[in-house]
């Protein structure tokens, strides 16, 4: 049976960080089956007891999904000494979640990015073999042409050893498009554009597997995946 500590119990559950659990448990206000708790460090088994706070039961839940829409300016990273990462922009009440980011965008691309603690998720969303689409929003300098969409369909060689997938160019106007790609190799759509002649000047994902970015959060917003948007996101690699 999972077993961990109550600290940690309490600040996966959102009912503050580390630290402001510590100061609930040091006040009393915690109890583990009736009895009052006095130590951060005490084992419980989530599944099994019953822990209120100040008189109200807490749910346990164990994996949160998150959705950022990633600013550009920050990197998809948990720590950085020189730059502001996706966590610092999180919303506080995700903060001690213990989550990591599912894939990478560049400093200056925004959009969609999932955050979670589901490792197994994470992993099959990342694995080549399970071939996600993702899907991204792009402006270009210059002109989009049919020859461009002949040639991310063939798949585009990013260097003298390895070509992309086919991948889908949907031309939407003469700058702009919709790519779809199934990997997620270092600066892909960049070097794809690259290849072609052409320079990104805005890059936005707006979809991963079957998971749609919510458009009404802007640049920085974050909130919890809804159990139908959970469900979505594990229908892309089943
Ligand atoms: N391709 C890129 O070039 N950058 C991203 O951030 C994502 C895909």
């Amino acid at each position: 049976m999972k077993r961990m500590r109550l600290d940690r119990f309490l600040s996966n559950s959102k009912v503050g960080s580390r630290k402001e659990v510590k100061t609930l448990i040091k006040e009393g206000l915690v109890e583990v089956n009736g009895i009052t708790a006095n130590r951060p460090d005490s084992i419980v088994y989530p599944q099994s007891d019953v822990i209120q706070v100040d008189g109200q039961k807490i749910e346990y839940r164990e994996f949160h999904y998150i959705m950022l829409n990633k600013p550009a300016g920050v990197i998809t990273a948990t720590k950085d000494k020189h730059h502001n990462t996706v966590m610092d922009v999180l919303d506080d009440k995700f903060k001690s979640l213990d989550l990591f980011p599912v894939g990478r965008l560049d400093i200056d691309t925004e959009g969609l990015l999932i955050l979670t603690n589901d490792g197994k998720l994470t992993h099959n969303i990342l694995s080549p073999k399970k071939l996600v689409p993702k899907i991204y929003f792009a402006i270009i300098d210059g002109v989009l042409n049919k020859n461009d969409i002949e040639l991310f369909k063939k798949g585009i060689p990013l260097s003298e050893n390895y070509t992309t997938l086919p991948a889908k160019l949907d031309i939407i106007g003469p700058d702009r498009a919709y790519i779809t790609i199934y990997e997620g190799k270092f600066h892909q759509i960049k070097r794809m554009f690259e290849y072609v002649n052409k320079k990104i000047i805005y890059l936005k994902r707006i979809q991963m597997g079957n998971l749609k970015l919510d458009e009404t959060l802007s640049p920085g917003e974050s909130r919890e995946l809804t159990e139908s948007e959970i469900e979505l996101l594990k229908s892309s690699v089943d």
